[in-house]
């Protein structure tokens, strides 16, 4: 059955189509296109059945103000390599020029609206720039589940003054979280790592209640073993976060999760990809070092707890593995999922970059386009760029 988009008739019709290209720059350079090669097929969709593009994203935070740095020119370039036909760059995504060349445009024509959050209307959902926008086109798309968890005009304002459908990624990405929140194959493990613990402080209580396993590294695993007593040196450790610690544990002890720290840890005294590296124990990091990832015993313990998994997600890095010496236990798990027959999300940016340089991307059941929104829905939060749409 078709659904979303694919239900549309847009034969002729302006499609008004909400991307995520929020892409990592390198000033003009773009540093990973996978946000735009995933959606890349939802626009190939749509021109072959003879729709006219207006494609919309925003690019970084602007706050409100047009910033050359920040412009989709370098998104233009990139998309219509991958579309293989031109994709034009609007000088603005609202006001009477731009509206004047979506009118023009022919059927699998694609104009690339300028950064969306160059007007301050965009952030705020302010109606009148919602209506600015929904005067470019007929018909809505919103395939950017990366920007879902944002209440923007060009998320929920549009949704709402246009026939509205959820694209083909909006709709797999769903499926794919939908799949492990739902109903997961057991046993279910997470992998969290990352700098801080409260930037996750939702996921991790939240997944404490689902998972069999949560399996911790990078400062977050620092912060649990700081709350548990151990001595951590010069370690990323957060303060203040005893109360949060506590609580995961709690919620992990009341559903039977297992939480599992590093038991060893590398340890350097510089981040630094010459730096000269000891294995010690994780509880005991000497007071001139740093924790920079998890050590072989660790790497060990958390291989043998995904042998035996059915379902897992990752997020965020076990170690600082953009440097070699520090990178192995992250590239161990990544190889180690690639191995695996479980169904695998590797949820953000960094677990998606490691496994990336572990050669293994395509070996991962689901690879998700978003950040903050698959940590909200991972949370259970609803997500308004999703709740705007109609078959949500
Ligand atoms: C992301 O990169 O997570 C999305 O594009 C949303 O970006 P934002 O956090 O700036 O809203």
């Amino acid at each position: 059955m078709k659904r979303g988009s694919q239900a549309l008739e847009v034969s002729g019709r302006r499609v008004f189509v909400r991307v995520d290209a929020n892409v990592p720059l390198d000033g003009e350079r773009i540093r990973d296109d996978t946000r735009l090669r995933a959606v890349a097929p939802t626009l190939a969709d749509l021109r072959a059945r003879g729709a006219r593009l207006v494609v919309a994203s925003h690019l970084g935070r602007p706050k409100g103000q047009a910033d050359p740095a920040l412009s989709l020119a370098p998104v233009a370039e990139r998309l219509s390599e991958l579309l293989g036909c031109a994709v034009a760059l609007a000088p603005d995504s609202v006001g009477p020029t731009v509206e004047a060349r979506a009118r023009r445009l022919a059927d699998g024509d694609v104009l690339l609206l300028e950064n969306l959050r160059f007007h301050p209307g965009e952030e705020h959902n302010d109606s009148s720039h919602a209506a600015a926008l929904a005067r470019l086109a007929d018909l809505y798309v919103n395939d950017a589940f990366g920007t879902a968890h944002r209440a923007h005009a060009s998320t929920v304002g549009v949704a709402q003054l246009l026939p509205a459908a959820a694209g083909p990624l909006m709709h797999a990405e769903v499926q794919a979280l939908d799949r492990l929140t739902r109903n997961p194959t057991r046993p279910y493990v997470a992998v969290l790592g990352g700098a801080k613990v409260s930037d996750k402080i939702g996921v991790l209580r939240r997944l404490a209640t689902q998972v069999d396993a949560l399996l911790l590294g990078g400062g977050i695993a620092n912060t649990f073993v700081a709350n548990a007593g151990g001595a951590l040196g010069r370690s990323l450790v957060e303060p203040g976060q005893g109360e949060t610690v506590g609580a995961v544990r709690a919620a992990a002890a009341a559903s039977g999760c297992r939480v599992l720290l590093p038991e060893d840890a590398v340890a350097a005294a510089l981040i630094d990809p010459d730096a000269a590296t000891t294995v010690v124990p994780a509880d005991g990091v000497p007071d001139d070092q740093m924790a920079l990832d998890i050590g072989p015993t660790a790497t060990t313990a958390y291989l043998e707890v995904l042998a035996e998994a059915q379902s897992v997600v990752w997020n965020g890095p076990l170690g600082v593995y953009e440097y070699a010496p520090f990178a192995r236990g992250t590239l161990a798990v990544a190889r180690a999922l690639a191995e695996s027959s479980a169904f695998v999300v590797i949820a953000g940016g960094d677990a998606l970059a490691a496994v990336q340089a572990a050669g293994v991307a395509d070996r991962m059941g689901h690879l998700s386009t978003g950040g903050g929104a698959t940590l909200e829905f991972l949370e259970g939060r609803e997500l308004p760029g999703l709740a705007a749409l109609p078959e949500a």
